[in-house]
């Protein structure tokens, strides 16, 4: 029997207070992981790990913004502290603060979109290898998007970095084979959260999409678990540097 279960694991999930990150967290719990939920808001990872608690499974709330290494540092230790191991991570927390034609992003919106989205996966990776390497191996998965495969509608700096993503799994993925630790990427379609809000409160562009779209629907975050169960799980111990594609074939049809 294939083993999809996390049983004995420990799992760092960034970008947990909500979305897609929440749904990965609470379903890694379910696979029995002893799960860290991260991100900036205490409050708010804090009300995600009690939950998780109170279904009876097993996590902590660690703070950290993913733009700064000493915080992603701690965030390491911390876990480490608690549970004595990291076996996966998620990196999940992203952000877009521009949503328009690419050159009408000033100078700051395209540091601060590079910086978490793409150095802020580099730090979490940089910061807990070692750790891996010393315990024989792990799991990296990088939450990046169809938007890093083909130019995405209005958002081109966040595309960029999301191929950034891509590239930097492909690399790690290269380089840290042979320490045993497997490094995807999982590129989500347009999911219902917070943070696509811009692109499904568009009733025309959603009309358009979901006409077109071969599942003929937008994702859900529960949507996307599946593929982070497979890649955190020891049913992928011989795939790395792949870019696992959830987005009910949007991917296949021109873009909107
Ligand atoms: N939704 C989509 O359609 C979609 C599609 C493809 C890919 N994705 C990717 O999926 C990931 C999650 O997106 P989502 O839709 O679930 O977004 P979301 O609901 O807005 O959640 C984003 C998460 O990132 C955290 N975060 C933001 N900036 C952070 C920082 N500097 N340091 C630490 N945490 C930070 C937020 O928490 P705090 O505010 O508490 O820090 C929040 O937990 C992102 O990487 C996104 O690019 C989303």
């Amino acid at each position: 029997m294939v083993e999809f279960g996390l049983g004995g694991k420990v799992a760092i999930v960034t970008g947990a207070s909500q979305g897609i990150g929440e749904a990965i967290a609470v379903a890694f719990a379910q696979a029995g992981a002893r799960v860290v939920v991260s991100s900036r808001k205490l409050e708010s990872i804090a009300k995600v790990a009690q939950e998780i608690e109170s279904a009876g499974g097993q996590a902590i709330a660690i703070q950290a913004h993913m733009g700064y290494m000493d915080q992603v540092k701690s965030l390491v230790a911390q876990t480490l502290d608690k549970w004595e191991r990291v076996d996966i991570i998620v990196n999940n927390a992203g952000t877009n603060p521009h949503f328009g034609p690419i050159l009408t992003a000033d100078e700051g919106q395209f540091e601060k979109i590079l910086d978490i989205n793409l150095k802020g996966y580099f730090r979490l990776a940089q910061a807990v290898v070692p750790q891996m390497k010393e315990q024989g191996g792990g799991k990296i998965i990088n939450v990046a998007s169809i938007a890093g495969l083909r130019p995405p509608h209005k958002m081109g700096v966040y595309g960029i970095s999301k191929a950034g993503d891509i590239m930097l799994t492909q690399v790690l993925a290269r380089e840290l084979g042979p320490y045993n630790i497997q490094v995807n990427a999982i590129a989500p379609g347009i999911v219902q959260t917070k943070f696509s809000r811009a692109l499904w409160e568009d009733a025309e562009l959603m009309a358009r999409h979901e006409a077109n779209v071969p599942l003929r629907r937008i994702g859900t975050p529960e949507d996307v678990t599946g593929a982070a169960l497979y890649l955190a799980s020891s049913a992928s111990d011989w795939v790395t540097g792949t870019v696992l594609v959830v987005d009910g074939g949007a991917n296949l049809i021109s873009m909107v």
